[in-house]
């Protein structure tokens, strides 16, 4: 199937990040709209690699999106016969490119969290046991700072050496995404500013015209670093800038709803300095796979590869602390309001880690149910974008029942089909007590409820009574 004249571009892991790099190298064309790439798209024997490869040789996008220019893109690279995925390793020997977008976790379940680099290294084995001298690696994983010097560029060193390969044929960049999953999903790969370093100079030429060659650089310039650990850690800094930014609003929203404020009233009016524009909001919590990990990789770069135990990074664990802390919060605040959600009928509107996305992955509505089911509560959940909860075997509700076959209703997730719906409406003739944890109701819906005497508690606002 591959085209002979055209480039060949590996992309390891076809998960959110990988697929959607495969819709945008599908999309990539010369100035007369000639498509650039072939696209192998490589991922492992398990039950979501082996439906992500599927999805992707069927010419689907793998994952439920708004964005429907992701599953059209990848349409058109397999008619075109430019895309397939498979398991098959070998196939990193036909790459001009290779493209790393596979995880890189952090294990929780021992005294101190840590990062096992096995899978990892075995995978970065597989490109260097295969590859060609002078293709061009790019390491897009989210990795602790050092890294790509300490662990990817000496096993790829050993490759070369033990299969008699011209080191000066190896070349590694680091360069991280900042695709946002949601309805600017595509956008956000190429209409969006991205970071780069090269190990050397020739691999970081040859990575600024690969990303030139699909991101529009014209409106959104590349920012070269001066090596590959600045670039690994200007991605660990801008996520857990964003983590510590969203604890250090928790516990203001805690003092609005101790001391009977509206925390949104002022942060909006923060919100208008433009040095401050970005400062969060209080809410259900953090999820999704990146803020909950990345900002634990300076202490576990610093332990692990530069053994410098000294720095200890305390904002970022408190962050994550404070963070992992927001659904109990939520719940234990709800406890107290309605007297004890012991043989409470709750019905939980959202599941999704964030708003118009299918991820529930580390989702805090997840958190949020398992402790209802503690606490003696009986629960429903409905979400627009998911079926099911799959850690907690539980399916979910195909539209949202009548408000009286439920106690309580708590509203998570701020997906558009719940900011549109009628929920004065829904309440009508009902004595059910509602809470939204993330800032969902308008406040002139707010304002008719409690003119109804519906019972309201709202995250970060102690106002409403
Ligand atoms: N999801 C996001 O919004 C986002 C944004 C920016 C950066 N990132 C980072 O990008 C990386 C990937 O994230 P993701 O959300 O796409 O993860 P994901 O879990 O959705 O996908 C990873 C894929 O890699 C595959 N994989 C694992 N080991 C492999 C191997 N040895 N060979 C080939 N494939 C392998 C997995 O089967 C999976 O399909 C992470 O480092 C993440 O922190 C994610």
């Amino acid at each position: 199937m591959i085209k002979k004249y055209m480039k060949t571009i590996c992309v390891q892991g076809l998960g959110y990040v990988g697929s959607a790099t495969i819709a945008a190298l599908s999309n990539a064309s010369d100035i007369n709209g000639n498509p650039l790439y072939n696209i192998i798209g490589i991922d492992i024997n398990s039950k979501d690699g082996l439906e992500r490869i599927s999805n992707i040789n069927k010419g689907i996008f793998p994952f439920g999106s708004q964005d429907k220019s992701l599953s059209k893109a990848i349409l058109k690279g397999k008619k075109e016969k430019r895309i397939f995925a498979t398991t098959e390793i070998s196939y990193f020997d036909r790459a001009d490119v290779i493209v790393i977008n596979i995880p890189l976790d952090i294990t929780w379940d021992t005294k101190e969290p840590y990062i096992n680099f096995k899978k990892f290294k075995n995978a970065i084995y597989d490109i260097g046991n295969n590859m060609r001298e002078n293709a061009l690696i790019i390491v897009e994983t989210t990795v602790p700072p050092g890294t790509c010097e300490k662990v990817v560029l000496p096993i790829l060193l050993e490759c070369f050496n033990s299969r008699g390969l011209n080191i000066d044929g190896l070349l590694l960049a680091h360069s991280y995404e900042r695709v946002m999953p949601g309805p600017d999903y595509l956008d956000s790969i190429i209409n969006y500013w991205r970071v780069f370093a090269g190990y050397n100079k020739r691999a970081s030429d040859v990575c600024e015209k690969f990303l030139s060659s699909f991101i529009n650089v014209k409106d959104y310039p590349l920012k070269k670093l001066s090596s590959l650990t600045a670039s690994e850690t200007s991605k660990v800094i801008e996520n857990s800038y964003r983590a510590v930014n969203i604890a250090f609003m928790e516990e203001w929203g805690l003092f609005a709803e101790s001391v009977g404020l509206n925390s949104f009233e002022i942060i909006d009016a923060i919100r208008m300095r433009p040095t401050h524009n970005n400062i969060r909001r209080p809410g259900l919590g953090v999820g999704g796979y990146c803020l909950i990990k990345d900002p634990l990789f300076g202490l576990l770069s610093s332990k692990q590869l530069y053994e410098t135990e000294e720095l200890a990074f305390p904002m970022s664990q408190l962050g994550i602390n404070i963070n992992s802390n927001m659904p109990n919060n939520n719940l234990n605040r709800l406890n107290l309001y309605v007297g004890g959600l012991k043989g409470k009928r709750v019905l939980v509107l959202g599941a999704t880690y964030r708003s118009e996305v299918d991820d529930v992955r580390n989702s805090p509505s997840e958190v949020l149910c398992r402790g209802l089911d503690k606490m003696g509560a009986s629960w429903d959940i409905h979400d627009p974008f998911v079926d099911s909860f799959e850690n907690l075997n539980k399916d979910f509700l195909q539209e949202i029942p009548a408000a009286n076959k439920y106690d309580i209703l708590i509203l998570t997730v701020d997906h558009n089909f719940y900011k549109e719906f009628d929920f004065l409406d829904w309440v009508e003739g009902t004595k059910i007590i509602i809470m939204d944890t993330n800032n969902i109701l308008t406040e002139e819906l707010c304002k008719a409820l409690v003119s109804k005497n519906f019972r309201l508690l709202i995250t970060g606002r102690g106002d409403l009574k």
